[in-house]
């Protein structure tokens, strides 16, 4: 961890208990009792709805035997659960929604571990989703490497009080290939490659199926064309971010894993049946599942 790029001047306070923290968009704070529960978190697990936190969450316990779920009282933001040393919690869309949770969810596993870096250095965190593939096609996952904006430069805040603030998009690269070696052999279709995360999913993706259409055929085809001379693999709208903040902690260890909907080469809208989206979704669940699995599970209770 980098102990400089946490906020300590708040956070320590948190713990001296010279004042609480109040995690307001996931509807608790650091005296909640609730949270005690929760100590042994190892692993983070972010994704975009709260549906998929719960059926996450379920699939985990199950695979504890039973363990019980903790389930976060306040849902009208993000869903959150707790079993077996996992957190589960849903961030909604674009950044600015998940930059909320993740920013909280650091707060709470700081407290959790009491400000102990070794500990927090143990902690995975990961966002599993959807995306649009740049020359993949539907069906395909991609564990991103780098997360970019769409100029392909890093994630960075405009105008803050001195000035932009530039952060790392990196994924760690020993996860990814601890995450690609658990799926050997699962049969899935999984390619590593950079994304990018935009803050607008018809404008900034080069649509022009949007209410609003600023680019021509022309125009949308030499973007994507870019994107993918430059190992461009897969649109979203989160990962930028999130490889940022998490980054600026010095956590070892994070990944993103999303499913490809279609292939932007091929067109802008969405037209995969209900059943070809219900499987995208569990292989790209299947491939975190398999890592997690190798991650906390014992050899003998896979
Ligand atoms: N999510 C996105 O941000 N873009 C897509 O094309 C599909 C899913």
């Amino acid at each position: 961890m980098k102990s400089e790029g946490i906020n300590r001047e708040f956070l320590d306070g948190v713990l001296t208990g010279a004042h609480p923290d109040v995690y307001y968009h996931f509807g608790v704070s650091s005296e909640d009792p609730l949270l005690e529960g929760l100590r042994d978190v190892r692993a983070v697990i972010m994704a975009g709805s709260g549906g998929r936190i719960k059926e996450f969450a379920d699939r985990w316990s199950r695979l504890n035997g039973g363990s019980e779920v903790i389930a976060f009282p306040k849902e009208d933001r993000f869903v959150t659960r707790y079993t077996a040393g996992v957190l589960f919690a849903s961030h909604g869309m674009g950044m600015p929604s998940a930059s909320i949770a993740v920013q909280e969810l650091m707060r709470m596993v700081y407290l959790l571990k009491r400000g102990d870096l070794d500990a927090l250095d143990q902690v995975f965190w990961a966002r599993v989703g959807t995306s649009g593939g740049v020359g993949l096609p539907g069906g395909t996952i991609v564990v991103s490497s780098e997360g970019l904006m769409p100029d392909l430069k890093p994630y960075r805040l405009i105008q803050g009080g001195r000035g932009s603030y530039w952060f790392d998009g990196t994924f760690p690269e020993p996860t990814r290939e601890a995450i690609l070696r658990a799926n050997d052999g699962s049969g899935l279709s999984i390619v590593s490659g950079k994304t990018v995360a935009t803050n607008e999913f018809f404008l900034e993706q080069f649509r022009l199926d949007g209410a609003i259409r600023m680019e021509t055929e022309e125009t949308k085809g030499e973007f994507l064309a870019w994107l993918h001379e430059n190992g461009v693999r897969n649109i979203e709208m989160e990962g930028a971010m999130l490889a940022a903040y998490l980054n600026s902690w010095g956590f070892p260890s994070f990944a993103m894993i999303c499913a490809v909907l279609l292939n932007r080469l091929e067109g802008d809208q969405v037209t995969s049946t209900p059943e070809q989206l219900h499987t995208f979704s569990e292989d790209s669940g299947d491939v975190l599942f398999n890592y997690l699995q190798s991650l906390l599970l014992p050899a003998g209770e896979q």
